[in-house]
């Protein structure tokens, strides 16, 4: 069982569209499931350990909205109970296997792993660009070895742009560029603003803007590992309102304690029809969180076990980060106490 993530949120098991009629494999805080989708459309998460001897279910095959074990043939439900035993009748009142709460809601499976009578689906995070006319999308995954606050610390700190992505989004104005942060009911609000710079490469690609640009970063945290950026940019002489706006869509899951799940989308207000550009965005956005990938996994090596110790040196960039921190912690105590 998990220490380092909280338990009772919804956490993103998958993108809607990858879950059909084939057994999916995926760890989530530290619990190994299986999910798939029964014949009238809806998505059945169950714990992937045959009751029988722990062989995983996701081994076995879907027989209707059963899944047969591969191993002696015992037939479970999504709802996880049993519903056939071969050459006998008696089905054993422990033949079942544990379920978790599923919502399917903007494209994305959400999975609760907490406490099931707690698994409120108002409370599911609210990502409304994926199914929102106004907002042309593209999405992608990165399996991440790191700790979720990693990820979290990377995306509440974008100073890293100007040396890890300085060939796409990045370049020196962002990183010396003032910042400021503010928790508001629970979330953490990390802005910059960066006024006449010059427009790195993606910039330039992605809204043909070529002279000197004002650009804004937003990075909005909402525990435990849910960062939203709004960000816009218009040409330094032009009016605010004639800005591009995008929203950088990050929903992290833990898998185990040193590493993610990454699920991310990026979303345009502009230029809507243009399939190409869609392409474009997700291609070099891939390729710049491969860069933080590539961080990351070096940091939680460097840091091994100790994915909660604390930094030895804080910057002033480090705010954002340390209050996010601070909100987690908060909830893995509040979490602790109501276990003990
Ligand atoms: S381990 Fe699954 S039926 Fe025996
Ligand atoms: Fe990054």
């Amino acid at each position: 069982m998990t220490t380092v993530a909280p338990k009772n949120f919804w956490y993103v098991a998958a993108f809607a569209e990858d879950i059909g009629r084939a057994l999916v494999a995926r760890t989530i805080l530290n619990q190994a499931l299986v999910m798939f989708r029964t014949e009238e459309g809806s998505v059945a998460i169950l714990e992937d350990r045959c009751p029988h001897r722990a062989v995983p279910l996701s081994l076995g095959r879907l027989i209707g909205d059963d899944i047969r074990c591969n191993y002696h043939g015992m037939q479970i439900r999504a709802d996880g109970s049993c519903s056939r035993i071969p050459c006998q009748d008696l089905i054993p009142e422990k033949a079942r296997a544990r379920t978790y709460p599923v919502v399917e809601r903007h494209k994305l499976i959400w999975v609760w792993m907490g406490n099931s009578d707690l698994a409120d689906p108002a409370t599911v995070p609210d990502f409304h660009w994926f199914d929102d006319p106004a907002w042309t999308t593209c999405h992608g995954y990165h399996h991440v070895n790191a700790n979720y606050q990693l990820l979290n610390d990377n995306l509440l700190d974008l100073s890293h742009e100007s040396y890890v992505h300085e060939d796409t989004i990045g370049n020196d104005a962002v990183a010396e560029a003032p910042v400021t942060s503010k928790v508001v009911d629970g979330k953490v609000y990390v802005s910059r603003e960066i006024v006449n710079c010059e427009p790195p490469p993606f910039y330039v690609k992605t809204t043909g803007f070529t002279t000197n640009i004002n650009r804004w970063h937003t990075t909005i945290f909402q525990p435990p590992s849910f960062n939203v950026i709004e960000n816009g940019s218009y040409p330094h002489h032009a009016s605010r309102s004639e800005a591009l706006e995008r929203r950088i869509l990050n929903m992290i899951t833990p898998e185990t304690d040193t590493s993610s799940h990454y699920f991310w989308g990026v979303a345009r207000a502009f230029l809507h029809d243009d399939a190409a550009l869609t392409s474009y965005i997700r291609e070099k956005i891939y390729h710049t969180f491969d860069q933080d990938k590539v961080l990351l996994e070096a940091q939680q090596r460097n840091l091994g076990k100790e994915t909660n110790a604390p930094f030895p040196v804080a910057l002033r960039t480090d705010v954002g980060p340390i209050q996010a921190r601070k909100l987690v912690k908060q909830i893995l105590d509040r979490e602790q106490s109501e276990a003990a």
